[in-house]
């Protein structure tokens, strides 16, 4: 079985569903009031894990009801939790307001997630030296996955970060991972300057010697720059319930399929497949796909080289 190590964020998540998002000033009443656990390294673990990887998951989580149910949680979808405990902080928390055609406006308290520290990590050196593929995001302090990049090099096992929320990131070491996966605007957070539109991203990531992304367009697909080549993927119809974690399914599902040994193409191929299943139902958890439900859906995705600006 294939290992991969996710670390993140966890804590619950309250959807709230609105007809409309709000104006300054406007108060609305919500049709409906959902509570489940989340996050985006949280959601990615619990995503890899239904397709089928052996997944450990590290967070750091305060001394309270809202952690351990996190911890529960992960424990029954299989995933193997290694938690960081901030007794002086609050479990994250967040707030999702999903309106009629499933869009999100998401409001994140990380709390103890960024009371997380490269010692912890240190510590659990064990779980990196047996992984087969890491995946990071950023929320939680980006000098842990500073710390990870160390250990990674040290045992020769690719890193994934999926560079989000937005954030600016150093340059010398992003070019450390093997592969970004930023959607539009973080790309554009990444590279500090603004491209005017999509087909100008790879000429200008790869100026700063990146020449590995997975850029995501929800429903423009996604862009793939591997070295001199620019392949486009079209997005499958689907009729969005709930698009809140379709990017944390679409990651988990591209680390799956690379462990599994599937070229670049192959794995964004897979992922845009997991992640337009994901969008199906509404809030995250209930719409993860398993690896069989994967299956019995599967459908073909047609990518084209792109014209680059
Ligand atoms: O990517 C979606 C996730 O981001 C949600 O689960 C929410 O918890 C936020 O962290």
């Amino acid at each position: 079985i294939m290992k991969l190590t996710v670390l993140g964020l966890c804590g619950q998540s309250v959807f709230l569903e609105v007809e409309h998002f709000h104006v300054p000033g406007e108060t609305i009443h919500a049709k409906s009031l959902h509570s489940e656990p989340g996050g985006k390294g949280f959601n990615q673990a619990v995503a890899a894990s239904r397709l089928g990887a052996e997944v450990s998951f590290f967070t750091c989580v305060g001394q309270d009801g809202e952690g351990t149910a996190c911890l529960e949680f992960l424990k029954k979808e299989g995933v193997y939790p290694i938690a960081q405990v901030d007794a002086s902080s609050r479990t994250a928390y967040a707030c999702v307001l999903t309106d009629c055609v499933g869009e999100n406006r998401v409001t994140v308290y990380q709390g103890a997630s960024s009371k997380m520290t490269p010692e912890f990590i240190r510590e659990k050196r064990e779980v990196f030296a047996q992984s087969d593929l890491l995946l990071l995001n950023n929320e939680y302090p980006m000098d842990c996955n500073v710390a990870v990049l160390e250990l990674a090099e040290q045992y020769g096992i690719p890193a994934i970060l999926n560079p989000a929320p937005a954030q600016k990131i150093d340059m010398e070491l992003l070019r450390k991972f093997f592969l970004i996966t930023p959607n539009y605007s973080e790309a554009i957070s990444l590279l500090g300057e603004p491209a005017n539109c999509v087909r100008h991203l790879p000429a200008l990531f790869r100026a700063k010697g990146i020449c590995r992304a997975v850029v995501t367009l929800g429903r423009g697909g996604a862009l793939l720059i591997d070295g001199e080549q620019t392949i486009s993927f079209p997005a499958l119809p689907s009729r969005a319930r709930d698009t809140t974690g379709a990017g944390d399914a679409f990651n988990a599902a591209l680390a799956v399929s690379l462990m599994s040994g599937s070229s670049l193409e192959k794995a964004v191929e897979y992922a845009i497949n997991v992640a337009a299943l994901s969008v199906r139902e509404p809030y995250v958890m209930p719409g993860l796909p398993t690896k069989q439900q994967v299956k019995l859906n599967f459908k073909p995705v047609h990518p084209r080289e792109m014209e680059e600006l």
